[in-house]
């Protein structure tokens, strides 16, 4: 076995997003695209000779293939160990986990999260630092710059490793260990939640159904739900990971959660219901005939946390992203405990954890994690859920009501406008910036907008300061408009809307969200002028 420079010419667009490197599979499979990556990380991250690396990714097309190449390029670049997840999976969560455990240099994630797999679609890389967090942009910006200046490789002249046994072999100098991809996540899981307590509530006739959506959640719901917690065998349905997760676009929502959504709202529904997505770190709540928002979720976990064994001493704080409802920020007013508010994107809640600041973090968009790892966490909010169904004995749907007849309820959608044109799409964004002044103070029937902004935010941790993170538009009452450019979206721009209502009279809390944020939408649309803008006179998604 001989290790290789390979000459190569660098490729100009490898500029890794906050969820890594994304492309279509056959970006990836161009003559040593994947590599110059592979070794524009190792050439930025400083690794001392022998590091360990761990590896693994959600099972999409392409997992195998970019893995063997990683495992010999890391044997060839010094590594002495690399830890990979049996078959070359691990979920996002659990690489986290793995990386926090071993306490290993840092990690390689292989995942596009919830985009759709499959040889025409997605496929992702990113690097996790040794706190088991994606990497900060210091290091994704000096990774891109490496990657323009490109003009070698190193690779192992080597075979095929074997992934799918457990046990360590060698690579040249390098260890490969291939490791249960579920066993140290499920132990974390069980030091945090009341597994007795979980077991004892599905064993008294409690049904729940967990959609893996062939995604990398399978075998890890399949063993920690069903294995280790009792649940009747077919709990966990689409349990098996696909490569291209059957065809269908692994995002735990309303929408692409269809099959679980029909029999959480069917004749005979089980009591809970609760999906994630391509990676595992998103996930989705129902109950019987029941949808929890994710904003909504957050707080009750947050309200309910000392239920759960893993948090009984209470939480230093709560994090949200600015465009999740503020339903969190009445809970930590009434813990007398901070609440951030941060720029969307999960890099932000890395800093407060790592820092002892919060507990308990959360975004609108069907992510909720805590400080157990350093990525949101699907499985662990649907654990944390069941501990607090069995601790309360009550159905979801009472929870999350006598939630807001204590707390008020923040009546909540997502009005998403894909598929923009760029120019329309920053006009309406200029054109609100310009109205500050005008509507400010303005009274719209029983709404009154305070205040209007553009949303800044200072890390608390490192003073950092971003900007331009949205407009909000803050009412009187505590109801807000958000206007917002989306920075993952792939064709033109997606403008998302975000509509709040503070409700505080338990009367009107049955109340449809779309009936109760009416008035809202339509200020919404007024204030934007985004119909005439956009030429669009509905959005694209609902949520
Ligand atoms: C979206 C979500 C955001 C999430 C990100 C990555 O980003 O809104 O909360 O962190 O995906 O999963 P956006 O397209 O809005 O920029
Ligand atoms: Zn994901």
């Amino acid at each position: 076995m001989s290790i290789r420079t390979v000459s190569t010419q660098p490729y100009a667009d490898q500029k890794p997003g906050t969820s890594g490197l994304r492309k279509k599979v056959p970006v990836f499979q161009q003559p040593h695209y994947l590599e110059n990556f592979v070794q524009s990380i190792f050439d930025s991250i400083n690794a001392p000779q022998g590091a360990t690396l761990v590896l693994g990714g959600d099972g999409r097309f392409y997992n195998r293939t970019a893995i063997q190449i990683i495992l010999k390029m890391a044997a060839a670049n010094g590594f002495g160990k690399v830890l990979v997840g049996r078959g070359g999976i691990l979920s996002t969560p659990a690489a986290s986990c793995v990386i926090r455990k071993h306490k290993t240099f840092g990690g390689i994630i292989l995942s596009a999260s919830h985009n759709p797999g499959g040889p025409k679609e997605d496929f992702g890389i990113k690097y996790n630092s040794g706190n088991g967090g994606p990497a900060t942009e210091t290091v994704t910006e000096a990774i891109f710059a490496k990657s323009k200046a490109l003009s070698s490789y190193k690779i192992l002249d080597a075979a095929d490793v074997a992934l799918d046994m457990l046990g360590i072999s060698a690579l040249g100098d390098m260890q490969v260990q291939v490791i249960d991809p579920v066993s140290d996540y499920a132990e974390l899981m069980e030091s945090l939640f009341d597994f007795a307590a979980i077991r004892a509530l599905l064993k008294s006739g409690f049904k729940i159904k967990f959609d893996a959506m062939h995604a990398v959640n399978g075998p890890y719901a399949k063993d920690i739900i069903e294995n280790r917690l009792g649940a009747t065998t077919g709990s966990v349905m689409n349990a098996v990971p696909l490569e291209d997760f059957g065809g269908g676009h692994p995002d735990p929502n309303l929408t692409y959660a269809h099959d679980l959504v029909e029999i959480m709202y069917g004749d005979d529904a089980p009591d809970f219901g609760a999906a994630s997505d391509g990676d595992g770190d998103r996930n989705m709540i129902l109950g019987k005939h029941f949808f929890v928002t994710p904003s909504d979720s957050l707080a009750l976990l947050a309200a309910n946390a000392t239920l759960v064994p893993g948090y009984k001493q209470g939480l230093a704080g709560i994090a949200r992203s600015m465009p999740t409802s503020a339903a969190a920020d009445r809970v930590a007013l009434a813990l007398n405990i901070p609440c951030y508010e941060t720029p969307t994107g999960w890099k932000f809640f890395g800093n407060l954890m790592d820092a002892g600041k919060v507990t308990l973090c959360g975004e609108e968009s069907f992510g909720t994690g805590s400080n157990h790892v350093r990525e949101k966490d699907g499985l662990w909010a649907v654990l944390f859920w069941l501990n607090i169904v069995a601790a309360r004995k009550q159905s979801v749907e009472s929870i999350t009501r006598e939630h807001w007849a204590k707390y008020g309820r923040n009546f909540y959608s997502r009005y998403d406008y894909e598929g923009l044109p760029t120019e329309a799409a920053n006009g309406v964004m200029s054109h609100l910036r310009d109205s500050f002044g005008a509507l400010a103070g303005k009274q719209f029937g029983k709404y009154t907008i305070k205040t209007c902004d553009d949303f800044s935010y200072t890390d608390p941790v490192d003073g950092s300061v971003s900007k331009n993170q949205g407009i909000r538009i803050l009412f009187s009452d505590g109801s807000r408009i958000i206007f917002r450019l989306s920075g993952t979206g792939t064709e033109g721009a997606t403008l998302r809307v975000y509509l709040e209502a503070f409700e505080a009279d338990t009367a009107r809390h049955h109340l449809d969200a779309q009936a109760a944020l009416k008035e809202l939408i339509s200020i919404a649309l007024r204030v934007s002028e985004l119909q005439s803008r956009t030429g669009r006179d509905k959005p694209t998604v609902i949520t």
